[in-house]
Protein backbone atom coordinates (compact mmCIF):
# COMPACT_ATOMS: atom_id res chain seq x y z
CA UNK A 1 0.00 0.00 0.00
CA UNK A 2 1.18 3.29 -1.14
CA UNK A 3 0.74 6.28 1.49
CA UNK A 4 0.87 9.46 0.45
CA UNK A 5 1.73 12.10 2.79
CA UNK A 6 -0.42 14.56 3.76
CA UNK A 7 -0.05 18.09 1.45
CA UNK A 8 2.51 20.81 3.33
CA UNK A 9 0.07 24.14 2.97
CA UNK A 10 2.13 25.85 5.95
CA UNK A 11 4.67 27.52 3.64
CA UNK A 12 4.02 30.73 5.83
CA UNK A 13 5.54 28.90 8.82
CA UNK A 14 8.74 27.36 6.84
CA UNK A 15 9.54 26.60 3.91
CA UNK A 16 11.81 22.96 2.86
CA UNK A 17 15.35 23.81 2.19
CA UNK A 18 15.52 24.06 -1.61
CA UNK A 19 18.07 21.36 -2.97
CA UNK A 20 20.37 23.14 -4.53
CA UNK A 21 21.05 25.11 -0.83
CA UNK A 22 20.96 21.83 0.49
CA UNK A 23 24.01 21.05 -1.98
CA UNK A 24 25.90 24.48 -1.50
CA UNK A 25 25.47 23.86 2.33
CA UNK A 26 26.50 20.31 2.69
CA UNK A 27 29.52 21.47 0.55
CA UNK A 28 30.33 24.44 2.80
CA UNK A 29 29.95 21.91 5.92
CA UNK A 30 32.82 20.07 4.40
CA UNK A 31 34.98 21.76 2.76
CA UNK A 32 34.73 25.55 3.38
CA UNK A 33 35.02 25.40 7.21
CA UNK A 34 37.95 28.24 7.29
CA UNK A 35 37.11 31.19 9.86
CA UNK A 36 36.09 34.27 7.21
CA UNK A 37 38.60 36.39 9.46
CA UNK A 38 41.36 34.64 8.91
CA UNK A 39 44.12 35.83 6.43
CA UNK A 40 45.42 32.21 5.34
CA UNK A 41 43.93 30.66 2.04
CA UNK A 42 41.23 28.62 3.94
CA UNK A 43 39.73 31.60 5.44
CA UNK A 44 40.36 34.15 2.74
CA UNK A 45 38.08 31.53 0.65
CA UNK A 46 35.47 31.47 3.40
CA UNK A 47 35.19 35.41 3.33
CA UNK A 48 34.99 35.22 -0.44
CA UNK A 49 31.94 32.89 -0.43
CA UNK A 50 30.71 35.59 2.65
CA UNK A 51 30.91 38.35 0.46
CA UNK A 52 29.78 36.69 -2.92
CA UNK A 53 25.89 35.32 -1.21
CA UNK A 54 26.16 39.00 1.00
CA UNK A 55 26.24 40.38 -2.48
CA UNK A 56 23.40 38.08 -4.00
CA UNK A 57 20.67 39.00 -1.36
CA UNK A 58 21.12 42.22 -1.56
CA UNK A 59 20.52 42.16 -5.58
CA UNK A 60 16.73 40.39 -4.34
CA UNK A 61 16.47 43.10 -2.21
CA UNK A 62 17.91 46.05 -4.63
CA UNK A 63 20.33 46.96 -1.92
CA UNK A 64 24.36 47.47 -1.66
CA UNK A 65 26.20 44.77 -0.28
CA UNK A 66 27.70 46.65 2.07
CA UNK A 67 24.44 47.27 3.79
CA UNK A 68 23.78 44.26 4.33
CA UNK A 69 24.22 42.69 7.80
CA UNK A 70 23.90 38.77 8.42
CA UNK A 71 22.20 37.89 11.98
CA UNK A 72 21.03 34.33 13.38
CA UNK A 73 17.03 34.81 12.38
CA UNK A 74 14.42 37.52 11.49
CA UNK A 75 13.50 37.63 15.34
CA UNK A 76 17.52 39.28 15.93
CA UNK A 77 17.22 40.94 12.70
CA UNK A 78 14.02 43.02 13.89
CA UNK A 79 15.26 43.03 17.32
CA UNK A 80 18.39 44.86 16.06
CA UNK A 81 16.12 47.23 13.73
CA UNK A 82 13.96 48.43 17.26
CA UNK A 83 16.30 48.19 19.66
CA UNK A 84 19.61 49.45 17.89
CA UNK A 85 17.70 52.62 16.35
CA UNK A 86 16.86 53.16 19.71
CA UNK A 87 19.68 53.26 21.19
CA UNK A 88 21.23 55.05 18.95
CA UNK A 89 19.05 57.76 18.84
CA UNK A 90 19.98 59.29 22.55
CA UNK A 91 17.99 60.80 25.23
CA UNK A 92 15.73 63.45 23.80
CA UNK A 93 13.51 61.23 21.48
CA UNK A 94 11.86 58.07 22.85
CA UNK A 95 8.86 57.39 21.10
CA UNK A 96 7.81 54.60 18.18
CA UNK A 97 5.19 53.77 15.94
CA UNK A 98 4.13 50.31 15.16
CA UNK A 99 0.69 48.93 13.73
CA UNK A 100 -1.15 46.33 15.53
CA UNK A 101 -0.33 43.49 13.76
CA UNK A 102 3.50 42.97 13.68
CA UNK A 103 5.06 39.97 14.57
CA UNK A 104 6.09 39.49 18.29
CA UNK A 105 9.45 39.86 16.91
CA UNK A 106 8.56 43.66 16.38
CA UNK A 107 5.92 43.91 19.13
CA UNK A 108 8.16 42.21 21.94
CA UNK A 109 10.98 44.72 21.26
CA UNK A 110 9.11 47.77 21.27
CA UNK A 111 7.09 46.73 24.78
CA UNK A 112 10.46 46.13 26.16
CA UNK A 113 11.17 49.64 24.92
CA UNK A 114 7.89 50.83 26.20
CA UNK A 115 9.23 49.43 29.99
CA UNK A 116 12.25 51.47 29.66
CA UNK A 117 10.60 54.63 29.49
CA UNK A 118 9.30 55.23 25.35
CA UNK A 119 6.53 55.79 24.41
CA UNK A 120 4.50 53.38 21.95
CA UNK A 121 2.02 54.22 19.57
CA UNK A 122 0.36 51.48 18.25
CA UNK A 123 -1.52 51.99 15.10
CA UNK A 124 -4.67 49.99 13.99
CA UNK A 125 -5.74 47.95 10.77
CA UNK A 126 -8.56 48.15 8.80
CA UNK A 127 -10.88 44.87 8.33
CA UNK A 128 -8.10 43.99 5.62
CA UNK A 129 -5.31 44.43 7.41
CA UNK A 130 -4.14 47.26 6.35
CA UNK A 131 -2.47 50.85 8.31
CA UNK A 132 -3.93 53.98 7.13
CA UNK A 133 -0.53 55.63 5.60
CA UNK A 134 -2.31 59.05 7.62
CA UNK A 135 -2.81 56.99 10.97
CA UNK A 136 1.02 56.50 10.18
CA UNK A 137 1.88 59.68 9.75
CA UNK A 138 -1.16 61.32 12.35
CA UNK A 139 0.88 59.41 15.15
CA UNK A 140 4.72 60.49 14.25
CA UNK A 141 5.34 63.12 16.81
CA UNK A 142 8.45 65.49 17.18
CA UNK A 143 10.16 63.00 19.66
CA UNK A 144 9.78 59.67 17.07
CA UNK A 145 12.48 57.99 16.08
CA UNK A 146 11.07 54.84 14.30
CA UNK A 147 8.45 53.80 12.14
CA UNK A 148 8.27 49.96 12.15
CA UNK A 149 5.37 48.48 10.16
CA UNK A 150 5.61 44.98 8.33
CA UNK A 151 5.68 45.06 4.38
CA UNK A 152 3.47 41.54 4.14
CA UNK A 153 1.46 39.92 7.64
CA UNK A 154 2.62 36.23 8.23
CA UNK A 155 -1.32 35.44 9.02
CA UNK A 156 -3.47 36.92 6.44
CA UNK A 157 -0.95 37.85 3.92
CA UNK A 158 -1.79 41.60 3.57
CA UNK A 159 0.51 43.50 2.20
CA UNK A 160 0.91 47.09 3.77
CA UNK A 161 1.54 50.77 1.59
CA UNK A 162 5.32 50.75 2.93
CA UNK A 163 6.07 52.83 -0.03
CA UNK A 164 3.24 55.28 0.49
CA UNK A 165 4.61 55.53 4.07
CA UNK A 166 7.85 55.97 3.37
CA UNK A 167 6.73 59.44 1.50
CA UNK A 168 5.06 60.70 3.76
CA UNK A 169 7.61 60.30 5.98
CA UNK A 170 10.43 61.77 3.96
CA UNK A 171 12.64 64.67 5.16
CA UNK A 172 10.99 64.28 8.77
CA UNK A 173 13.80 62.45 10.64
CA UNK A 174 11.98 59.17 11.60
CA UNK A 175 13.47 56.19 10.67
CA UNK A 176 11.76 53.54 8.77
CA UNK A 177 11.79 49.71 9.55
CA UNK A 178 9.76 46.92 7.55
CA UNK A 179 9.87 43.41 8.76
CA UNK A 180 9.96 41.90 5.04
CA UNK A 181 10.36 38.24 6.93
CA UNK A 182 7.31 37.04 4.83
CA UNK A 183 7.68 38.99 1.57
CA UNK A 184 11.13 38.53 0.19
CA UNK A 185 11.05 35.70 -1.91
CA UNK A 186 7.45 35.87 -2.77
CA UNK A 187 7.24 39.09 -4.07
CA UNK A 188 9.46 42.00 -5.61
CA UNK A 189 10.87 43.79 -3.00
CA UNK A 190 13.90 46.96 -3.47
CA UNK A 191 14.60 48.81 -0.46
CA UNK A 192 15.16 51.96 -2.78
CA UNK A 193 11.36 51.37 -4.25
CA UNK A 194 9.97 50.97 -0.47
CA UNK A 195 11.98 53.81 0.97
CA UNK A 196 13.13 51.98 4.01
CA UNK A 197 15.72 52.88 5.85
CA UNK A 198 16.13 49.02 7.48
CA UNK A 199 14.23 45.77 6.05
CA UNK A 200 14.44 42.25 7.74
CA UNK A 201 15.21 39.13 5.93
CA UNK A 202 14.13 35.84 7.22
CA UNK A 203 16.38 32.45 4.62
CA UNK A 204 14.02 29.62 6.32
CA UNK A 205 10.88 32.00 4.67
CA UNK A 206 12.31 31.58 0.85
CA UNK A 207 13.69 27.84 1.20
CA UNK A 208 17.69 28.77 2.85
CA UNK A 209 17.86 27.43 6.16
CA UNK A 210 16.68 28.14 9.53
CA UNK A 211 19.44 30.36 11.71
CA UNK A 212 19.76 32.74 9.14
CA UNK A 213 18.31 36.49 8.19
CA UNK A 214 19.75 39.59 7.53
CA UNK A 215 19.19 43.42 8.16
CA UNK A 216 19.42 46.24 5.73
CA UNK A 217 20.37 49.00 6.69
CA UNK A 218 20.39 52.34 4.36
CA UNK A 219 23.74 53.97 4.71
CA UNK A 220 23.66 56.56 7.28
CA UNK A 221 21.26 55.22 9.90
CA UNK A 222 22.21 55.24 12.93
CA UNK A 223 22.09 52.00 14.81
CA UNK A 224 23.85 50.95 17.95
CA UNK A 225 24.91 47.24 17.96
CA UNK A 226 22.92 44.83 20.50
CA UNK A 227 25.31 42.52 20.94
CA UNK A 228 28.73 42.94 21.64
CA UNK A 229 32.02 41.25 20.96
CA UNK A 230 34.44 41.91 18.05
CA UNK A 231 33.95 43.71 14.87
CA UNK A 232 32.11 40.89 12.21
CA UNK A 233 29.14 42.25 10.08
CA UNK A 234 30.63 46.56 10.14
CA UNK A 235 30.29 46.17 14.23
CA UNK A 236 26.90 45.69 14.37
CA UNK A 237 26.72 41.87 14.55
CA UNK A 238 29.02 40.15 16.40
CA UNK A 239 30.22 36.65 16.17
CA UNK A 240 31.75 34.04 13.91
CA UNK A 241 29.87 34.52 10.49
CA UNK A 242 27.30 31.24 10.08
CA UNK A 243 29.54 30.33 6.71
CA UNK A 244 26.86 27.27 5.30
CA UNK A 245 23.80 29.20 6.45
CA UNK A 246 25.01 32.54 4.74
CA UNK A 247 26.09 30.71 1.24
CA UNK A 248 22.78 29.20 1.48
CA UNK A 249 20.76 32.16 2.04
CA UNK A 250 22.69 33.21 -1.12
CA UNK A 251 21.54 30.37 -3.27
CA UNK A 252 18.19 30.52 -2.43
CA UNK A 253 18.27 34.50 -2.56
CA UNK A 254 19.36 33.56 -6.48
CA UNK A 255 16.52 30.74 -6.76
CA UNK A 256 14.06 33.28 -5.44
CA UNK A 257 15.32 35.48 -7.92
CA UNK A 258 14.98 33.68 -10.93
CA UNK A 259 11.53 31.79 -9.99
CA UNK A 260 10.44 35.66 -9.57
CA UNK A 261 11.37 36.79 -12.77
CA UNK A 262 10.51 33.39 -14.72
CA UNK A 263 7.36 32.17 -13.10
CA UNK A 264 6.05 34.73 -11.20
CA UNK A 265 2.37 33.41 -11.29
CA UNK A 266 2.95 30.07 -10.00
CA UNK A 267 2.37 31.17 -6.29
CA UNK A 268 -1.00 32.77 -7.16
CA UNK A 269 -2.37 30.83 -9.29
CA UNK A 270 -2.10 27.96 -6.78
CA UNK A 271 -3.65 29.78 -4.51
CA UNK A 272 -6.58 31.07 -6.36
CA UNK A 273 -7.07 27.55 -7.44
CA UNK A 274 -7.13 26.35 -3.81
CA UNK A 275 -9.69 29.56 -3.11
CA UNK A 276 -11.71 28.65 -5.61
CA UNK A 277 -12.47 24.99 -5.06
CA UNK A 278 -12.83 25.68 -1.06
CA UNK A 279 -15.63 28.11 -1.98
CA UNK A 280 -17.36 26.37 -4.42
CA UNK A 281 -17.26 23.18 -1.59
CA UNK A 282 -18.16 25.52 1.26
CA UNK A 283 -21.30 27.39 1.09
CA UNK A 284 -20.03 31.24 3.76
CA UNK A 285 -16.24 30.60 2.75
CA UNK A 286 -14.60 34.06 4.09
CA UNK A 287 -10.99 35.21 2.73
CA UNK A 288 -9.40 36.62 5.55
CA UNK A 289 -7.09 39.46 4.32
CA UNK A 290 -6.98 41.99 1.50
CA UNK A 291 -8.39 40.49 -1.41
CA UNK A 292 -5.63 41.88 -4.11
CA UNK A 293 -3.25 43.62 -2.23
CA UNK A 294 -1.96 40.21 -0.61
CA UNK A 295 0.98 37.92 -0.50
CA UNK A 296 0.35 35.76 -3.69
CA UNK A 297 1.01 32.33 -1.70
CA UNK A 298 -1.84 33.25 1.34
CA UNK A 299 -5.03 32.15 1.33
CA UNK A 300 -6.61 32.61 5.05
CA UNK A 301 -10.16 31.38 5.01
CA UNK A 302 -13.23 31.03 7.81
CA UNK A 303 -14.90 27.89 7.33
CA UNK A 304 -18.49 28.40 9.08
CA UNK A 305 -20.19 27.17 12.27
CA UNK A 306 -16.74 24.96 12.99
CA UNK A 307 -13.28 26.16 14.61
CA UNK A 308 -9.92 25.40 12.20
CA UNK A 309 -8.25 24.10 14.80
CA UNK A 310 -10.51 20.85 15.21
CA UNK A 311 -11.15 21.05 11.35
CA UNK A 312 -7.34 20.77 10.50
CA UNK A 313 -6.77 18.47 13.60
CA UNK A 314 -9.52 16.35 11.66
CA UNK A 315 -7.86 16.40 8.49
CA UNK A 316 -4.50 16.12 9.91
CA UNK A 317 -3.55 13.13 7.58
CA UNK A 318 -4.28 15.05 4.54
CA UNK A 319 -3.29 18.33 5.01
CA UNK A 320 -0.34 20.32 7.29
CA UNK A 321 -1.36 23.65 7.65
CA UNK A 322 -2.63 26.01 10.57
CA UNK A 323 -4.93 28.69 12.09
CA UNK A 324 -2.16 31.32 12.80
CA UNK A 325 0.95 32.01 13.04
CA UNK A 326 3.11 29.36 13.89
CA UNK A 327 4.69 31.00 16.76
CA UNK A 328 1.39 30.74 18.31
CA UNK A 329 0.71 27.29 17.72
CA UNK A 330 -0.81 25.25 20.21
CA UNK A 331 -2.48 28.76 22.31
CA UNK A 332 -5.87 28.71 22.33
CA UNK A 333 -8.27 31.31 21.27
CA UNK A 334 -8.33 33.52 18.48
CA UNK A 335 -5.37 35.11 16.74
CA UNK A 336 -4.46 38.61 17.71
CA UNK A 337 -4.60 39.77 13.71
CA UNK A 338 -7.74 38.62 13.42
CA UNK A 339 -9.12 40.62 16.43
CA UNK A 340 -7.30 43.15 15.41
CA UNK A 341 -8.84 43.10 11.83
CA UNK A 342 -12.34 43.21 14.11
CA UNK A 343 -13.42 39.99 12.93
CA UNK A 344 -16.03 38.48 15.30
CA UNK A 345 -15.27 35.67 17.24
CA UNK A 346 -16.47 32.68 14.74
CA UNK A 347 -15.25 34.10 12.24
CA UNK A 348 -11.45 34.30 14.07
CA UNK A 349 -12.15 31.03 15.26
CA UNK A 350 -12.85 29.45 11.83
CA UNK A 351 -9.85 30.73 10.09
CA UNK A 352 -7.21 28.49 8.64
CA UNK A 353 -4.24 30.21 6.94
CA UNK A 354 -3.02 27.85 3.89
CA UNK A 355 -0.02 29.21 2.17
CA UNK A 356 1.40 27.60 -0.88
CA UNK A 357 4.78 27.33 -2.10
CA UNK A 358 6.70 27.02 -5.55
CA UNK A 359 6.95 23.13 -5.44
CA UNK A 360 3.32 22.71 -4.48
CA UNK A 361 1.30 21.30 -7.12
CA UNK A 362 -2.37 21.25 -8.56
CA UNK A 363 -3.01 18.04 -7.58
CA UNK A 364 -1.74 18.72 -4.59
CA UNK A 365 -4.06 21.71 -4.04
CA UNK A 366 -7.01 19.36 -5.51
CA UNK A 367 -6.45 16.65 -2.99
CA UNK A 368 -5.90 19.11 -0.11
CA UNK A 369 -9.37 20.95 -1.02
CA UNK A 370 -11.07 17.96 -1.57
CA UNK A 371 -9.75 16.93 2.63
CA UNK A 372 -10.51 19.76 3.99
CA UNK A 373 -14.43 20.28 2.61
CA UNK A 374 -14.87 16.71 2.98
CA UNK A 375 -13.77 16.81 6.65
CA UNK A 376 -16.05 20.29 7.68
CA UNK A 377 -19.18 18.73 5.59
CA UNK A 378 -18.81 15.97 8.21
CA UNK A 379 -18.45 18.34 11.11
CA UNK A 380 -20.61 20.95 10.20
CA UNK A 381 -22.21 22.19 13.36
CA UNK A 382 -21.58 19.37 15.77
CA UNK A 383 -18.21 21.03 16.27
CA UNK A 384 -18.11 24.51 17.49
C1 LIG B 1 6.53 38.50 9.72
C2 LIG B 1 7.55 37.73 10.48
N1 LIG B 1 8.54 38.38 11.08
C3 LIG B 1 9.50 37.74 11.77
C4 LIG B 1 9.47 36.37 11.91
C5 LIG B 1 10.50 35.72 12.74
O1 LIG B 1 11.25 34.80 12.05
P1 LIG B 1 12.23 33.82 12.81
O2 LIG B 1 11.37 33.01 13.73
O3 LIG B 1 12.85 33.04 11.77
O4 LIG B 1 13.18 34.64 13.58
C6 LIG B 1 8.44 35.64 11.31
C7 LIG B 1 8.35 34.17 11.47
O5 LIG B 1 7.30 33.59 11.47
C8 LIG B 1 7.45 36.34 10.57
O6 LIG B 1 6.44 35.70 9.98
Amino acid sequence: MIITPPVYLDYNATTPVAPEVAEAMAAALQECYGNPSSSYLLGQEAAKRVADARQSVASLIGANAENLIFTGCATEANNLALLGSAHASGHEKRHLVISAIEHPSVMAPARHLEAQGWTLTIVPVDETGRVSPEAIVDAVRPETVLVSVMLANNEVGTLQPIADIAKRLRGNGVLLHTDAAQAVGKVTVDVDALGVDLLTVAGHKFQASKGIGALYVRKGTPVQQILFGASHESGLRPGTENVPAIIGLGVAAELAAQRLAQKGSVLRDRRDQLHGLLSAAVPGLQLNGHLEKRLPNTLNVSFPRISGQVLLAAASDAVMASVGSACHAGESGPSGVLGAMGLNMERALGAVRLSVGWETHSNDIERAAYALANVWQRLDCSHF
